[in-house]
């Protein structure tokens, strides 16, 4: 299959065809996102959530995101593999954030990078594109603010609030983003942004009118009794993988596994 680019981005929005997104953090579970067809594969700092137990995104590190991101680009042959930058490793400056994405290149594999963040991040994404690196910028709810926002909200509400959104949307664009993720922002603020910029807007919780979709790949899988209200449960992984290891386990306690045919002969 043919890799998944930058230039099938424009293409898509161009052509109206609806983007899709994932994330994904591991070589398991990668390539079935992959084959499955998914354009881009986020290896999202929401790994710090998802599988490494902690309460937000913020105490990630670059350290613990390499592994994840070099999994997920080795394992997979044709989405975009787009390398979340964690909180603290880009926001001193562009050349801070050269250095993190450069890592993710160049140590993991990554084909694109993402960061929370606007207007003021116009030199980062100006720096970073001119470096040839892609770069998705991420609106709206930032989780990794999430202390100075006042927890998990809706963002863009309100004249003034949607005014400022699309405006950072737009000097993002302009400054090269490929691509613009919005989280938790009111759909027709979304519709907006997506009617003034020529990239694709990529949302979650973000409404239909936008050029694609993301959602985490274990609210989408149903791997969690909770999920957010944006989001939708197209599958039940999670009551399949409790059945599958209460049958091993069963089948272990009552001897009817391993039998003859899993066993070696001397
Ligand atoms: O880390 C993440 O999963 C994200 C998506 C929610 C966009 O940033
Ligand atoms: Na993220």
């Amino acid at each position: 299959p043919r890799r998944f680019r930058v230039h099938h981005l424009r293409q898509a929005k161009e052509r109206g065809k609806p983007l899709t997104m994932l994330t994904a953090y591991d070589a398991v579970t990668a390539p079935i996102f992959d084959e499955a067809g998914i354009d881009m594969l986020l290896v999202g700092d929401s790994i710090g959530n998802t599988m490494h137990g902690h309460p937000t995104t913020i105490p990630v590190t670059v350290d613990e995101m390499i592994p994840a991101v070099r999994a997920v680009a080795r394992s997979t042959r044709r989405a975009m593999v787009i390398a979340d930058l964690p909180f603290g490793s880009y926001e001193a400056g562009p050349d801070q954030c050269l250095a993190t994405a450069v890592r993710m290149l160049k140590e993991a594999g990554a084909h694109a990078v993402k960061f929370e963040g606007g207007a003021h991040l116009t030199e980062h994404v100006a720096l970073l594109t001119r470096s040839g690196i892609p770069v998705v910028a991420h609106l709206g709810f930032t989780p990794q603010s999430e202390n100075l926002l006042g927890g998990k909200r809706v963002q863009g509400r309100g004249q003034d609030a949607a005014e400022k959104l699309v405006g950072d949307a737009l000097e993002l664009a302009n400054a090269g983003a490929v691509a613009v993720v919005l989280e938790m922002v009111p759909g027709a603020v979304a519709a907006r942004v997506t009617e003034v910029i020529d990239v694709p807007t990529i949302g979650i919780g973000a409404g239909a009118d936008v050029d694609g979709q993301v959602l985490v790949w274990t609210d989408m899988a149903g791997m969690t009794s909770w999920s957010p209200r944006f989001s939708r449960r197209f599958g039940d992984v999670g009551a399949e993988l409790h059945n599958a290891a209460r049958s091993y386990a069963e089948a272990v306690r009552e001897k009817s596994f391993p039998t003859s045919e899993h066993t070696f002969e001397s």
